[in-house]
C-alpha cells in the first residue's frame, strides 16, 4: 500500500484532521460522516476548493460501507470504543480521538480486538506533541534529568460565556459533555507525562472540586475539577488535574522532577520550557529557559495550526505506521498506552465515590489483569451503565431544570446563525 484510503467520522473536531488530510500526500481522504448538515456543507466546499472527490454521509451505516483502509474517530468522546471495535473487526485501522473507552468492559474489548485483528490502533492524544511536551520527552529519554520522582499535569479548560459553552453541547441534555464526571477526561493532562517517562501507572487516589454555580447555569452537574494522585511503577507520584475551573485562557502545564534535575512548561507561554540540570548538558549546567521547536517541521506541518501545530503529528504517525514505518509506530500512542492514560480517570472517580480510597490500576497488557473488568459497565452514562449508573458528582445532583438546556439550545442556535452570517 502506498496511499492510505481514509475516512473521518465526526466533522467538528474532525475538521482539524480533514484539513490536514486534504493536503497530505500519503493519504486519500475518501469519506466523511456527520449528521450535522452545516458541517457536511463546509466539507463539500473545502473539497471543491481542493478539487477532491470525497463522499459525504449523514448516515453512519452508509459511511461504514465505504471503501477505506482506515478511519479517524472524532465522534462523541464516550462512543469511540464500539465504533473502533467494529471498524477493526471489518479490517480497518483506527485513529481514535480522546477518550478511547468509557467503561472498563470496553477497555478489555478494545485491547482484545487490537490483539485479535492485528490492525493499527492509535490514540490521537495531541498534547504529547506540543512543542514543550515533546521537548520534555526528548530530554527525559536522553537522561537529562535522571529518573522521575514526582510530576504534575494540568489541563484546565476555560469556562467562557454561556454562549461559548453552548457551542460545546448545543443544549442537548444528553450530550456527553453533560454526563461525564470530573476525572474522566484525563488524557490531556496525564497522557504526556506517561508518554515522556514511558512508565505505567499502578495506583490512584481521587478528589474532586464541587460544581460551581456558573457550571450549573450552563447545565453542568459534574465536579468542576478532578484531581488524582497517581503512583507510577517506579514509585514516582503524579498529581493530575483536569477540569473546567473559571480561568482564562486554556491552561496546560506539565512538571517533572527527576533524580538529576527538573523540567516544567510555562503555564502562560505555551511553547516555553524551564529546565534545571545538575550536570552539564549541551553546554548548560543549572537553569535554562527557552522556546522549544516543533516535533519536526516541513511544508505539511506548517499548514496545521491547531493546538500550536500539535494536531499534525498523531494523524501523521498513524498513517506512517500503516505504511510500515516502525519509528512512527513507536511514537504513536498504542492501545496499551492509551488505556494507561485513561484508566486512572475511570478508577480515580471510583476512589472519589468510595471516600478517596486508593485503587490499583490493572495492566491491560496482561490478560489475567483484565478478568475482573470483563463485565464492568459502571459509568455515568445511563445508556451504557443501566442499573450500574454512577452519580455525576460526589456532592449530590443539583436537579437542573429543562429550561436551562432550552436556554443553552437557543444560545447555540444564535451562535450558529452568527457564524453562518460571517461566512457569507
Ligand atoms: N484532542 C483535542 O484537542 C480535542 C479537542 C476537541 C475535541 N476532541 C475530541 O473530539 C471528539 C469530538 O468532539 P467535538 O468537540 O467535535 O464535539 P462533539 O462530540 O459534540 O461532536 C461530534 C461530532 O460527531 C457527529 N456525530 C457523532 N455521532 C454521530 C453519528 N452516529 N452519526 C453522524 N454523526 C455523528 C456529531 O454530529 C458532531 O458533529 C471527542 O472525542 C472530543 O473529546 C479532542
Amino acid at each position: 500500500m502506498s496511499t492510505v484510503k481514509i475516512g473521518v467520522f465526526g466533522a467538528k473536531r474532525g475538521m482539524e484532521m480533514i484539513n490536514m488530510l486534504m493536503g497530505y500526500p500519503d493519504a486519500k481522504l475518501v469519506a466523511i460522516c456527520d449528521r450535522h448538515q452545516p458541517l457536511l456543507d463546509e466539507c463539500a466546499e473545502k473539497a471543491r476548493e481542493h478539487g477532491l472527490k470525497i463522499e459525504l454521509f449523514a448516515d453512519f451505516e452508509d459511511f461504514f460501507e465505504c471503501d477505506m483502509d482506515a478511519v479517524v474517530l472524532a465522534n462523541y468522546a464516550v462512543e469511540h470504543a464500539p465504533y473502533a471495535i467494529r471498524f477493526m473487526n471489518s479490517g480497518r485501522h483506527v485513529l481514535s480521538e480522546c477518550l478511547p473507552v468509557q467503561t472498563m468492559k470496553e477497555a478489555v474489548e478494545l485491547a482484545e480486538t487490537v490483539e485479535k485483528t492485528g490492525k493499527i490502533y492509535a490514540l490521537a492524544e495531541n498534547c504529547c506533541f506540543f512543542k514543550n511536551t515533546f521537548e520534555m520527552y526528548r530530554r527525559y529519554r536522553r537522561g537529562d534529568i535522571g529518573e522521575v520522582t514526582y510530576a504534575e499535569g494540568e489541563y484546565v479548560h476555560p469556562m467562557e460565556s454561556l454562549k461559548e459553552m453552548a457551542g460545546f453541547t448545543y443544549g442537548d441534555k444528553n450530550h456527553w459533555r453533560y454526563h461525564i464526571y470530573s476525572t474522566y477526561y484525563c488524557t490531556h493532562s496525564l497522557g504526556p507525562l506517561l508518554y515522556i517517562t514511558g512508565l505505567r501507572p499502578v495506583r490512584v487516589i481521587g478528589m474532586e472540586v464541587p460544581p460551581t454555580d456558573f457550571m450549573n447555569q450552563a447545565g453542568y452537574n459534574k465536579g468542576a475539577a478532578g484531581a488524582t494522585l497517581i503512583q507510577l511503577e517506579n514509585g514516582a507520584v503524579i498529581k493530575n488535574l483536569v477540569g473546567s475551573l473559571r480561568k482564562l485562557p486554556l491552561i496546560w502545564n506539565y512538571q517533572l522532577y527527576g533524580t538529576a534535575g527538573c523540567m516544567e512548561t510555562d503555564r502562560w507561554k505555551h511553547h516555553m520550557l524551564n529546565v534545571y540540570t545538575d550536570n552539564e548538558v549541551d553546554g548548560v549546567k543549572g537553569r535554562s529557559y527557552y522556546e522549544c521547536k516543533p516535533v519536526f517541521e516541513n511544508e505539511l506541518t506548517a499548514r496545521v495550526k491547531g493546538h500550536g501545530g500539535a494536531d499534525f503529528y498523531a494523524t501523521h504517525y498513524f498513517i506512517q505506521s500503516i505504511l510500515g514505518d516502525e519509528e512512527a509506530r513507536k511514537l504513536s500512542v498504542d492501545v496499551y498506552r492509551a488505556l494507561d492514560m485513561t484508566i486512572p480517570g475511570i478508577l480515580g472517580y471510583r476512589s472519589i465515590l468510595g471516600g478517596n480510597i486508593p485503587i490499583d490500576i490493572p495492566d491491560f497488557r496482561i490478560r489475567e489483569c483484565r478478568e475482573p473488568y470483563r463485565c464492568d459497565i459502571a459509568c455515568t452514562d445511563p445508556k451504557v451503565a443501566g442499573a450500574s449508573v454512577l452519580p455525576v458528582n460526589s456532592f449530590g445532583d443539583k436537579n437542573i431544570p429543562d429550561s436551562v438546556y432550552k436556554m443553552m439550545e437557543e444560545l447555540w442556535k444564535e451562535g450558529e446563525a452568527e457564524k453562518a452570517a460571517q461566512q457569507k
